[in-house]
């Protein structure tokens, strides 16, 4: 039998301390979350919508044709820093199973554009020809869920070396990862998790139109926040599912066995608990800011799933680093001089 450590590459050592790479993946992860739950949420309430209303598009569904594109442009371009920083970290576990199901990630470029183009379709298409317009909605909203779906895929495998020996029976690049248990609980949450911030996205969206003076963004506060709520009862739901199917040492930790992985998980849980009770309230800002900290524990958390799951084999920590910060450096400069140029682009935006 081959042990698991063996197929697991050697990393080439980085120029800065690992915790500057650690820090921007978090930060970038969070965003892109955010960005992502606004899109497949947006995406999968508006196709609820028009599934329900038989007299075709409602006010809700014709905001998420203009914002759908939009969206998606941000996610793919909020996906990229993870992505970088994630691959600088734990390249060699991360290339490794993106190898094992090559066909399927490379085949989300695919899926990526052809729901990209979905989205500007259904935005041309839009109070129009209610049939197509339909199935191009649907057919969009389930491209991302299959994006979600090969996402989940490598994130779980990379954290599993044992199951890539599977390889040497499967050369394909075809594995997939859905056999382990904490695959189906993992994406469930995932995508509730989306339907319940899309629902959020919904009523800020509405009430930035209220303020604007158009009356029928109170409508949009008040579905967005329902659908907070349904989202998130389901996702705590999945939560509890997620939790009792991680690895027992690992589901250990946030039930006492670290102090930081319990409190994050205690911080988590009420964080959506108020928010919950915030949303029935109808008090949208104390929702958002309770939504917030709940996702930020859960960003914090996942972290500290992957690194218990890949303790035994490796860990940044343990990544060499050369002090040569002449790269870094640049970069920095470079997202300094890129952010005040997209906060230009805003404010001409704005004016306009
Ligand atoms: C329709 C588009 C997308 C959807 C629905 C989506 C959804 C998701 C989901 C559900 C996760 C969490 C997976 C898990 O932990 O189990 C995730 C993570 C991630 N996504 Fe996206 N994503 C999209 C586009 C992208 C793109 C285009 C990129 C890269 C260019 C990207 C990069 C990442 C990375 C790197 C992570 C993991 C970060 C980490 O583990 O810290 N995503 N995405």
């Amino acid at each position: 039998m081959m042990n698991p450590a063996d197929l697991i590459p050697i990393p080439d050592p980085i120029g800065v301390p690992w915790q500057l790479f650690q820090a921007l993946l978090l930060v970038g992860f969070f965003v892109h979350l955010l960005v992502m739950n606004a899109m497949l949420g947006t995406a999968m309430i508006c196709l609820a919508d028009r599934l329900r209303s038989k007299r075709g598009p409602t006010a809700g569904t014709g905001n998420g044709a203009g914002l759908l594109p939009f969206s998606i442009a941000f996610t793919i371009n909020t996906g990229i820093v993870p992505l970088l920083f994630l691959q600088v970290l734990y390249g060699n576990f991360i290339y490794t199973s993106s190898i094992l199901m090559a066909r399927w990630w490379m085949g989300a470029i695919l899926v990526l554009m052809a729901l990209y183009g979905g989205a500007y379709w259904y935005q041309g298409l839009y109070g129009r020809r209610p049939g197509l317009s339909l199935a191009v909605l649907a057919a969009t909203v389930v491209g991302m869920l299959t994006m979600a779906f090969i996402i989940s895929n490598n994130m779980t495998m990379m954290l599993m070396p044992a199951t890539w020996q599977r390889y040497f029976q499967n050369p394909a690049g075809s594995l997939l990862n859905t056999a382990n248990p904490m695959f189906w609980p993992r994406y469930l949450h995932m995508v509730t998790g989306a339907l319940a911030l899309g629902g959020l996205f919904r009523a800020v969206v509405g009430r930035w139109q209220v303020r604007c003076g158009r009356k029928d963004g109170l409508a949009l506060v008040k579905s967005g926040l329902g659908w907070f709520v349904a989202g998130s009862a389901l996702q705590v739901g999945f939560g509890f599912w997620l939790l009792l199917a991680l690895r027992t040492d690992v589901m250990a930790l946030m039930l006492g066995g670290s102090v930081l992985a319990t409190s994050l998980l205690v911080v988590a849980l009420a964080g959506a608990g108020l928010a919950l009770m915030f949303a029935i309230q109808a008090r949208l800002w104390p929702t958002t800011t309770a939504a917030l900290v709940t996702v930020g524990a859960m960003v914090l958390i996942r972290d500290i799933v992957r690194r218990a799951y890949l303790e035994g084999y490796f860990l940044p920590d343990r990544l060499q680093y050369t002090s040569r910060y002449g790269p870094f450096i640049f970069f920095l400069v470079f997202l300094i001089l890129g952010g005040g140029a997209l906060f230009y682009l805003y404010r001409k935006f704005k004016s306009a």
